[in-house]
């Protein structure tokens, strides 16, 4: 099977083909979403609350991020694999942030990088682009600067949506091959996807965008947390596992497991 491409994102875009996008933290969910033709694995900084155990995103490092985009990139035979540059590795300027997405391409063998912010992380982009490594942007809201926009809130509602599309043509211009919508209203994310040439994601943007990403725990039921209102539940896995957990635990108990056929002569 064909690798996915950034240039299959724009013959998607312009033929309108929705594309599909999940997380992906190891080889194994890798494997599944990838055989299951899904077109873009994101290794998001989501790993910090989903396999590190922290409160939030900011933790989250570099050196955390490249071993699960490793895997993922490794496991991953035809879906696009997009590593999501954490907190503190991009910012302070474009040659940071450059050094930042050549280590996950070298070190980790993704193929794309994920960065957040609109018109403040335009310049980071156009310095990565230029060297040859394609850039996911991510605008609307953007976990990495939650105590900066005052929490958890949907972004780019009323002048917010005039930002919101500033942001977007900002991205674009500087040569980002697809924008990343996060948690606004369905009316600006469709506003900005019909002004720009480059496909939008929504995660929480409604159905008028390019292509959706979810969070693969999210969308599988694997957490024990409240999922946002956005989120379709797929599968409750968190069940399933807790199910089979508790009968292996009372097999154990009851003699039940081993059974004679489990067992070496
Ligand atoms: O880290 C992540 O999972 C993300 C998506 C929710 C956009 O950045
Ligand atoms: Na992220």
């Amino acid at each position: 099977q064909k690798r996915v491409r950034t240039r299959h994102f724009q013959i998607a875009k312009d033929t309108g083909v929705r594309i599909t996008g999940l997380t992906s933290y190891d080889q194994l969910t890798a494997r599944i979403f990838d055989e299951a033709g899904i077109d873009f694995l994101l290794v998001g900084d989501s790993a910090g609350n989903n396999v590190l155990g922290y409160d939030t995103t900011l933790p989250v490092t570099v050196d955390e991020l490249i071993p699960l985009t490793r895997a993922v990139a490794h496991a991953a035979k035809r879906a696009l694999v997009v590593a999501d540059m954490p907190f503190g590795s991009y910012e302070v300027n474009a040659d940071e942030a450059l050094h930042t997405a050549i280590r996950f391409m070298k070190e980790a063998g993704a193929h794309a990088v994920k960065l957040e912010g609109g018109a403040r992380s335009a310049e980071q982009i156009r310095r990565i682009v230029q060297a040859g490594i394609p850039v996911m942007a991510h605008i609307g809201f953007t976990p990495q600067s939650e105590h900066g926009l005052g929490g958890h809130m949907i972004q780019g509602r009323g002048a917010g949506a005039e930002q919101l599309l500033r942001d977007a043509l900002a991205v674009q211009d500087a040569g980002a091959f697809a924008v990343v919508l996060e948690m606004v209203p369905a009316a600006s994310a469709a506003a900005v996807t019909a002004e720009l040439s480059i496909p939008t994601i929504g995660v929480g943007a409604g159905p008028d965008v390019d292509g959706q990403l979810l969070v693969w725990t999210d969308f599988a039921g694997m957490g024990d947390g409240r999922v946002p209102k956005f989120v379709r539940q797929y599968a409750n896995v968190r069940q399933v596992l807790l199910d089979a957990v508790t009968e292996f635990r009372g097999d154990v108990d009851s003699g039940a497991y081993p059974a004679p056929e489990h067992n070496y002569e």
